[in-house]
């Protein structure tokens, strides 16, 4: 089982997407294990974008994470991470294929929806910038075998 961090961003929040993103991933059969609305500060996007703070993209980044609020959320499952990306699709929605989630709700590079790990390192760390560890349950316990 792998997890990773799900930022559910300031444009699919505001554009009222909260419950059709999830059920995207909901339908996939990934675990929700952390999930709250918060508002990101623009400290707290410093440490997350680390790898882009010194881009020129990165004020402009800035600006639209801490925006107004997001959906934090901690999905498991196998694969968890690739999986995500893969349903997340490319990072301009101009580029992402058709039946992503990128793909068929944004036509933006910077307004893309939805931001998710892109491996385990990076899982590890962002979910701890997000989650403490009192915040994460695991769901699955109660589930009967085949469906977890
Ligand atoms: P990146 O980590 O490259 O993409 P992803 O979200 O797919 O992992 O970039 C982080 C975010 O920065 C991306 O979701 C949107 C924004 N961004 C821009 O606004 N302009 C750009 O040229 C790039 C590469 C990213
Ligand atoms: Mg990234």
């Amino acid at each position: 089982m792998e997890r990773s961090l799900i930022l559910l961003k300031p444009d699919c929040v505001q554009r009222r997407l909260i419950g059709r993103i999830i059920s995207r991933f909901e339908d996939k059969g990934l675990n929700i294990v952390g999930m709250k609305l918060m508002q990101v500060t623009p400290d707290l996007a410093k440490q997350h974008y680390a790898e882009h703070v010194a881009k020129p993209f990165y004020p402009g980044l800035e600006a639209f994470i801490t925006a107004s609020p997001v959906v934090a959320l901690v999905l498991e499952g196998l694969e968890a991470i690739r999986v995500i990306r893969d349903i997340l699709g490319a990072t301009s929605g101009l580029k992402a294929a058709a039946g992503t989630i990128r793909g068929d709700f944004s036509s933006s590079r910077q307004m893309n929806l939805v931001h998710a790990s892109d491996g385990p390192e990076a899982a590890a760390r962002e979910i701890g910038l997000y989650f403490t560890e009192s915040e994460l349950c695991d769901c699955t316990l109660s589930l009967t075998p085949w469906l977890r």
